[in-house]
């Protein structure tokens, strides 16, 4: 009896052990791009989803999981997927930007994206990296800790995904097209949404808005996403203070407020503590907008935090409450927005090296510009010219006929050059008063290669060309060290001094003040095809872009994987 007892104390024993260091997981998903009829604003509009889910499909792996996602394109649009924020270590084949790192996924045709998470945590997305699609074509990707390893804080009850967007009455594509054609700032959108939802302040959509129940007492974990298109966003919950933990899959030093700003391609982790007299309370999200003289859609999105004891008596026939509507700052608010930003302080624990000696010192100029036109229907920018963009004065323009990774890869002459320049080609007063005889970038497909191992710092500085503005500036196959940020021009004696190596925030998209700077640090230990831009796709359109071609260390590990053999052809 004694062994048997003894066999069956030991083969649980052993169960547990396994369980507690199973090997990383691998999940398959089936990814159908297809067309959804959804109704919103009183109209029923088709649009491109995943699986006809809008938002589309939560990801929920761990770090050191593997992820196969099998695409399958059956709308009536090329389409590419991005991972954003996941860094794709020697896989920059699974990357997703289209003609940098792959062609699009024909219409009828598939591709399976195949990567692992290697050590991240926290709240990722992934969307459409193909022309506007990703204006509805997005979903959550919540990386938890391994097994076993505790999150920096008390562990949330549960996880609400919020992911904040952007909707147009009209068909996106058609959107697009009418500013490329024009040359003019496309029209804004008509609303925002939280998880597909415009909420109770919009015609026609208090049926769909998104209710998030709570216990009072209990403590959840936000996870919000700015998927929105072109717009930065302001979020709040009415009497809830937030305390956030964790930026683009980086946890930091947390602290509490009662606004955030969060910009496209950015996420904000937040604990709530369902601590006010049980309730309805609204979270609503609206603009920071700070182009002057530029339209933007000034409407505000709303979703109901609801106390669960509100919903039972709610459902016994009393009269439910009307939800508490927070303030939000103004739209222009850069105070509110400079505060919040500066307290956000990584967990040096979690982190790694700050790179301290610095192999590629760049500075690039960030920001719109003009091109001059002859006065027609294609030239409906301001006085008689067309919107461009440019990263040191170079528009980015994208290969069309294949990828510039495949270019790279297989030795393909004339589709890129190696000689985007390390500093910008002129030297002016960047956020004074510039002459318009700099406003007008060259275009080209221009890359800066780096020696794999580098260390690399960036100082990212906004012009005033055509107006500063708060740009969200995002590097794929990577996440960064934020050193320093300010206003004015970046100055090397006055600024370098203050820059923060202790526990500078980690990202992977960067808000860079508007009418000021950012510096950002990393190291070059990912070998790849990697873009940089703006996550205003407005903007990326407009040429906002350039690409890094990080070279190959030595042996496998520091070298690209092969292409798959279903890589898309264009
Ligand atoms: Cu989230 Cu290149 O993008």
């Amino acid at each position: 009896m004694a062994s048997v007892i003894n066999l069956l104390a030991y083969l649980v024993l052993a169960a547990f052990l396994s369980f507690c260091f199973a090997n990383a997981e691998i999940h398959h998903h089936q990814f159908v791009v297809q067309q959804t009829p959804v109704n919103r604003l009183c109209r029923t509009r088709s649009i491109i989803t995943v699986n006809g889910q809008f938002p589309g499909p939560t990801l929920e792996v761990r770090d050191g999981d593997t992820l196969v996602i099998n695409v399958i394109n059956a709308a009536r649009y090329n389409i590419t997927l991005h991972w954003h924020g996941v860094r794709q270590m020697r896989t920059p084949w699974a990357d997703g930007p289209e003609y940098v790192t792959q062609c699009p996924i024909q219409p009828g045709a598939s591709y399976t994206y195949r990567f692992t998470i290697e050590n991240q945590e926290g709240t990722l997305w992934w969307h459409a990296h193909s022309r506007w699609l990703r204006a509805t074509v997005y979903g959550a990707l919540i990386i938890y800790p391994k097994i076993g390893v505790p999150y920096p804080f008390v562990k949330p009850k549960h996880d609400i995904p919020i992911l904040l967007g952007e909707w147009w009455n009209r068909d996106i594509i058609s959107v697009m097209r009418q500013a490329i054609f024009t040359g003019a700032a496309p029209n804004v959108s008509d609303a925002y949404t939280i998880n597909g939802e415009p909420g109770d302040l919009y015609p026609c959509s208090r049926k769909g808005v998104k209710k998030f129940i709570v216990k009072s007492g209990e403590t959840v974990l936000l996870r919000i996403i700015n998927a929105a298109l072109n717009q930065e966003l302001f979020f709040t919950v009415a009497s809830h203070m937030l305390t956030v933990v964790g930026n683009d899959a980086a946890y930091n030093k947390p602290f509490t407020t009662r606004v955030i700003m969060i910009g496209p391609g950015q996420t904000t982790n937040v604990l709530l503590t369902a601590n006010q007299p049980a309730g309805r309370y609204y979270m609503a999200t609206r603009a920071y907008a700070t182009a002057q003289n530029a339209a933007f859609d000034n409407t505000t999105a709303t979703a109901i935090l609801e106390y669960d004891s509100v919903s039972c008596s709610s459902k016994q026939g009393a009269p439910s409450t009307k939800p508490v509507l927070p303030p939000l700052p103004a739209f222009n608010d850069t105070n509110t927005v400079t505060a919040y930003t500066n307290q956000v302080r990584s967990l040096p624990s979690k982190i790694g090296k700050v790179p301290v000696h610095i192999d590629e010192s760049l500075f690039f100029t960030v920001g719109l510009g003009l091109v001059n036109c002859i006065p027609g229907p294609r030239c409906q920018g301001p006085n008689n010219t067309r919107f461009a963009a440019s990263m040191n004065n170079v528009s980015f323009v994208l290969p069309r006929r294949t990828s510039l990774l495949q270019a790279y890869y297989q030795n393909i002459p004339g589709v890129f050059t190696t000689d985007f320049p390390p500093v910008p080609p002129t030297v002016f007063d960047y956020t004074g008063n510039v002459s318009r005889a700099l406003w007008q970038p060259s275009f080209g497909t221009k890359l800066y290669k780096l020696k794999y191992g580098s260390t690399v710092q960036i100082v990212l500085q906004d012009t005033a060309i055509v107006s500063t503005e708060d740009h969200p500036v995002h590097l794929h196959g990577y996440h960064f060290y934020v050193v320093g940020q300010g206003f004015g021009n970046f100055n090397p004696g006055r600024d370098t001094p203050n820059f923060n190596l202790i526990d500078p925030p980690v990202r992977n998209t960067i808000n860079v003040p508007v009418g000021g700077w950012a510096v950002i640090r990393f190291v070059a230990d990912n070998p790849g095809v990697w873009l940089m831009h703006c996550h205003i796709d407005s903007h990326l359109g407009w040429g906002f872009a350039m690409s890094f071609l990080v070279e190959n260390g030595h042996g496998k590990l520091q070298t690209i994987e092969a292409p798959p053999p279903d890589l898309p052809r264009c």
